[in-house]
């Protein structure tokens, strides 16, 4: 929490790939679902997928970064950190990162990955904000990136009509003025690791056939048990968010909840008694893009008008680990 605030968002874009797959494509790649079944269960109508050249998960994170750099009025050059979430890495080593780095001449900056699945990019924020307290750092680049496509299980519907790809960024700057980060919360529970996972192919488990054959390299998750905790934790770091900036419901101008599930944004909303034309939406044309899901909604929602400089917004995620996180800021 921060009692005033540190940091702002000067800047933000987003990388969205080119491709749309919509719920009728299953059918083409052999998935017994349908538009309906996906509609009703969770809001989503199409999602995007990177195939194009350069969308790789450092290459949409290349081009979400230099939109937000442009918008912060900030080049490669002064960049002290890049925090880079993601659950999709182009490789697992070294960091995605610092291919991220190299691909914006970003010398002088410190590069790392993060690991927090869907709350990464508030956790991000939060782990850059803290670098730019301590003064480590005076200008941070935050990034969320997911090629969820790359790591989603094909052949299981409960999974692969879920996710998407994209990729969101903010340049974090010193606040001079009373805009920024007015509180942050994080939470995370290991004990419930197991209910959305990719069981194998790291160092526990190294790929092998057999991990192959058991499709263990995959995202498993148990969707009930997932959803379940996502309400409940997202209610909670809704109102951890409000009390630590001292604020209402009614003083915030757009919620912008993690895009999983219309379901779980609506008891999110419901919760928070804010009513959804203050809440954003737009799972219906992107699915989950995991780490990437908050910033791009909110590059959208101020491309739209929905929110401007000195809103309001509060946002809040949920995802595996379980991790759990909330953020209000002002714009
Ligand atoms: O970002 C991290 C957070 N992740 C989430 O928040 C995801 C949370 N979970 C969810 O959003 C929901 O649990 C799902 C959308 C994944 C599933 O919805 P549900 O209402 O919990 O459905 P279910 O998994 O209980 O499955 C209901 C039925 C099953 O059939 P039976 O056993 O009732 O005959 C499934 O086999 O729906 C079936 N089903 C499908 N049918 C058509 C599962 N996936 C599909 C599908 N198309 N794609």
């Amino acid at each position: 929490m921060s009692a005033r605030p540190i940091a702002y968002l000067a800047g933000i874009g987003s990388g969205i790939p080119a491709e749309v797959m919509t719920n009728h494509d299953f059918a083409a790649v052999g998935i017994e679902t349908s538009h309906e079944w996906i509609v009703e269960r969770t809001g989503i109508v199409e999602r995007r997928i990177a195939r194009g050249a350069g969308e790789s998960t450092a290459g949409m994170a290349a081009t979400a970064s230099r939109i937000a750099m442009e918008r912060a009025g900030v080049h490669a050059g002064e960049i002290d950190i890049i925090v880079l979430s993601t659950a999709s890495p182009d490789r697992l080593l070294p960091s995605t990162a610092v291919d991220l780095q190299a691909e914006l001449g970003a010398s002088r900056a410190a590069a790392f990955d993060l690991s927090a699945a869907c709350s990464g990019w508030l956790y991000g924020l939060t782990v850059a904000e803290g670098m730019i307290m301590s003064g480590v750092a005076e200008t941070a680049l935050v990034v969320g990136s997911e090629k969820m496509s790359s790591i989603i299980d094909w052949s299981d519907r409960a999974t692969c009509v879920l996710f998407g790809d994209g990729a969101g960024a903010a340049i974090l700057k010193r606040s001079t003025d009373g805009r920024g980060i007015l509180s942050t919360y994080l939470r995370s529970d290991g004990t419930l690791a197991d209910l959305l996972y990719r069981p194998d192919g790291g160092a526990r488990r190294p790929f092998d056939a057999d991990v192959l054959a058991e499709r263990g390299q995959y995202v498993h998750m148990a969707g009930r048990e997932v959803f379940k905790h996502a309400v409940r934790s997202m209610a909670d770091a809704v109102d951890r968010a409000l009390d630590g900036a001292q604020l209402a419901a009614s003083d915030i101008d757009l919620l912008i909840p993690h895009q999983a599930n219309l379901r779980i944004i609506d008891a999110t909303a419901k919760h928070a008694r804010m009513p959804m034309d203050r809440v954003y939406v737009n799972v219906d044309r992107y699915g989950n893009t995991s780490s990437a899901s908050i910033p791009i909604a909110l590059d959208e929602a101020i491309a739209a008008g929905r929110v401007g400089k000195d809103s309001t917004v509060l946002m809040v995620a949920f995802g595996a680990g379980f991790t759990w996180a909330s953020m209000v800021a002002r714009l």
